[in-house]
């Protein structure tokens, strides 16, 4: 058995001075291989008697078993030596720069935000703001809500927690309270647009929770519906740069205004496109009206004296017409290969004068 000791203990020691994988490797075949020292060994077991075979064989085997499982170990450690320096050597920093940089784009809704705001300075309307968290106040009961009214809910509004005082702050359901804010603190004649962001609690592919729109407010003596169509009709005829676009104005409700319409543009759906300014079908585009005299009230004008138009739109809806994205929820999804597809260059600002877009 002397040989088997000594095998082993050279074998086990070629397993231990191995230091890459490949070297394991040929330990390996040299010992366990078809022509290998201990396989070599098992072929000399069929010319023994039984006895003999059966004490050398078991001998034999067990020394194969012994050299495999220090093969083994030995070669998880080299894998995890190996796996550790690799490790070591690729160390990766984050803080640096990627080789390839998206250049940056002005999204879509900014860009039509842009556009709006430039056709309507240049018919003499300023911008106005006010504040993504809201009261009731402002947001509903001075724009003519009851209370109670199931319009209030009709708006999906987002709540916050209920105040100490019983009150509840909301995150604003539209840009009207803007018109409220204006009201309030300038004296007429006013003339204003409020694009900002308007939150309400749904999502489908015409509906996110969070979206812009555009309101607007004109209060003078003497306004009536003419100007309404007339302002609006030129804002679109601009918007979509064309003069081929045909308007209709459908009664509607709004607490706001009295009487209230919807605005309608003509245009064509044939195809699965929306083209505007062709075709047979009619799309709602805006909500507008003159304002209720109770708005004018609760903000401080005399009705009697002064009355005005209002009106509000979608800018991410406008946009996706004007610039075909199927899908409002991908305007927000912050996808690079979006945004570099269907994004703006900063440098060309939209003004009336050199073109929108
Ligand atoms: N606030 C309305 C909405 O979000 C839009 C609107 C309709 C605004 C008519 C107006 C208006 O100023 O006159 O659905």
């Amino acid at each position: 058995m002397t040989d088997l000791t000594t095998l082993e203990a050279d074998v086990l020691a070629q397993v231990a001075a191995a230091g890459d994988l490949t070297a394991l490797d040929a330990v390996r075949v040299a010992a366990l291989g078809k022509t290998g020292s201990i396989s070599g060994l098992l072929k000399t077991l069929g010319a023994m008697s039984p006895d003999e075979r059966k004490e050398r064989g078991a001998a034999i085997n067990l020394l194969r078993d012994r050299v495999q499982t220090a093969l083994n170990e030995k070669k998880a450690a080299l894998e995890s030596a190996a796996l550790d320096a690799r490790l070591a050597s690729e160390t990766l920093d984050l803080t640096l720069p990627a080789p390839y940089r998206r250049k940056g784009s002005v999204h879509p809704t900014m860009q039509v935000m842009d556009e709006m705001i430039a056709i309507f300075a240049e018919m003499g309307f300023a911008v106005a703001e006010g504040p993504d968290i809201e009261d009731d106040f402002h947001n509903f009961t001075a724009l003519n809500f009851p209370p109670k009214h199931p319009a209030r809910e009709m708006h999906d509004t987002f709540f916050f927690n209920q105040k100490e005082d019983g009150g509840r702050m909301l995150l604003r359901t539209h840009t009207s309270p803007v018109q409220v804010r204006t009201m309030v603190s300038q004296k007429p004649p006013i003339r204003i647009i409020a694009p900002g962001r308007t939150y309400r609690c749904d999502s489908d592919a015409t509906h996110t929770p969070m979206f812009h729109q555009v309101e607007g407010l004109v209060i003078d003596k003497g306004i009536h519906m003419g100007h309404l169509k007339w302002t609006l009709e030129t804002f679109i005829a601009r918007f979509f740069e064309t003069d081929a676009v045909t308007t209709q104005f459908r009664p509607h409700h709004f607490p706001f205004t009295e009487p209230s319409a919807e605005m309608d543009v003509q245009c064509d759906r044939s195809g699965g496109e929306i083209k505007i300014g062709q075709g047979t079908s009619w799309l709602e585009i805006l909500g507008c009206g003159m304002v209720h005299p109770n708005v004018l009230r609760a903000c401080g004008i005399d009705p009697d004296e002064y009355q005005g138009f209002a009106f509000g739109m979608g800018v991410d809806r406008l946009g996706m017409l004007k610039y075909g994205m199927p899908d409002l929820r991908d305007m927000f999804a912050s996808d690079g290969r979006w945004l570099s597809h269907y994004g703006f260059s900063a440098f060309a600002a939209p003004n009336p004068a050199s073109g929108l877009s």
